[in-house]
């Protein structure tokens, strides 16, 4: 199985991206780093250990991160995830306890024991904990096989501001160290985590399942369905942070580019804008592959089929 770290802000979709990877025996999953973001960080890391209880995976350490981005001020976004970050269902109170040592600590430790190319990092939040671990040890980028990352937008715009997407916003002087490290990273950006729209139809197929775990994320969806305005018009609730997962399970699911990309850090009109060079016109290393296109009828089957085991 592919070994992975998931670092993240639970968070709705992050929610379902978790669970997904718990799901999926094609991964093993050493263990969640939680950072602010969708909510302050002492609800993402409770949030990422009541996710591992609805899974039944107590054996998953969580580790908590960092409490604020480098330089900005915290920025949370109760209207989309609900007040707890995760609205909507009752998700059980968690048996373990989050692991004492600091998230940036265990992810140098972890990579730098497992060797090099050894492990994939999905980072479904602001980058603030990536960062900060390369900052501290910047051998790490050498350890890791792929960074998976939700965040940034190519051509259509943010969801924060009319330039910047929400990870990127949060933690732009994060993301800018991350896209300049030179490690090699798969992009989710919202040009195709728009495209991954979950209505009423998939809610629905999740409330029939024999899983609790899979009911649970129906109300969670129902929640979602509802507050993301995204979903105004029928459209749907776009499950951003799923697509890594989905990714990691079944690269033929998703079509995309090899370029490089940096990130937007003194503007303040296109703050966390992500600036992708179609033409290599920097001449340097591009080291994203970023990603436009979906199957999203097939990822769809596969997420509920998926979290139909839980
Ligand atoms: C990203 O921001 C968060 O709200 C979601 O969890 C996702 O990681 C989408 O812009
Ligand atoms: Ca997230």
């Amino acid at each position: 199985a592919l070994p992975l770290i998931i670092d993240t802000d639970p968070g709705q979709d992050d929610c379902i991206a978790i669970l997904l990877a718990l799901a999926s025996p094609e991964l093993k999953v050493l263990g969640l780093t939680t950072v602010a973001g969708n909510v302050a960080a002492p609800l993402t890391a409770r949030n990422a250990l009541r996710i591992c209880e609805l899974a039944k995976r107590g054996d998953v350490p969580v580790f908590a991160g960092c409490e604020r981005p480098l330089l900005n001020q915290p920025y949370h976004s109760p209207e989309i995830h609900g007040e707890s970050g995760l609205d909507g269902a009752h998700l059980p109170e968690p048996r373990m306890k989050l692991q004492p040592q600091h998230a940036v600590d265990w992810l140098v430790e972890t990579l730098m024991a497992r060797g090099d190319h050894a492990t994939i990092i999905a980072a479904i939040a602001p980058l603030t904990n990536i960062a900060m671990a390369l900052r501290r040890e910047p051998r790490i980028a050498n350890k890791i096989a792929k960074l998976v990352v939700m965040g940034g937008s190519l051509r259509v715009g943010g969801n924060m501001t009319p330039a910047a997407e929400f990870n990127v916003f949060v933690d732009p002087h994060a993301a800018q160290i991350v896209f300049d490290s030179g490690i090699e990273i798969a992009l989710f950006p919202l040009d195709v985590t728009w495209k991954i729209r979950a209505r009423q139809e998939h809610v629905d197929r999740l409330r029939a399942s024999k899983s609790a775990a899979a009911r649970t994320v129906a109300d969670l969806m129902d929640f979602y369905l509802g507050t993301e305005a995204m979903a105004e018009g029928g459209l749907g609730a776009p499950l951003h942070d799923a697509c890594t997962i989905a990714w990691l399970l079944d690269p033929k699911l998703f079509r995309g580019s090899r370029l490089a990309i940096k990130v937007e850090t003194g503007s303040p009109l296109t703050l966390g804008m992500t600036v992708p060079d179609w033409r290599g016109l920097w001449g340097g290393p591009a080291n994203v592959e970023a990603f436009e296109e979906a199957d999203a009828p097939r990822i769809f089957d596969l997420l509920i089929e998926r979290l139909g085991r839980l």
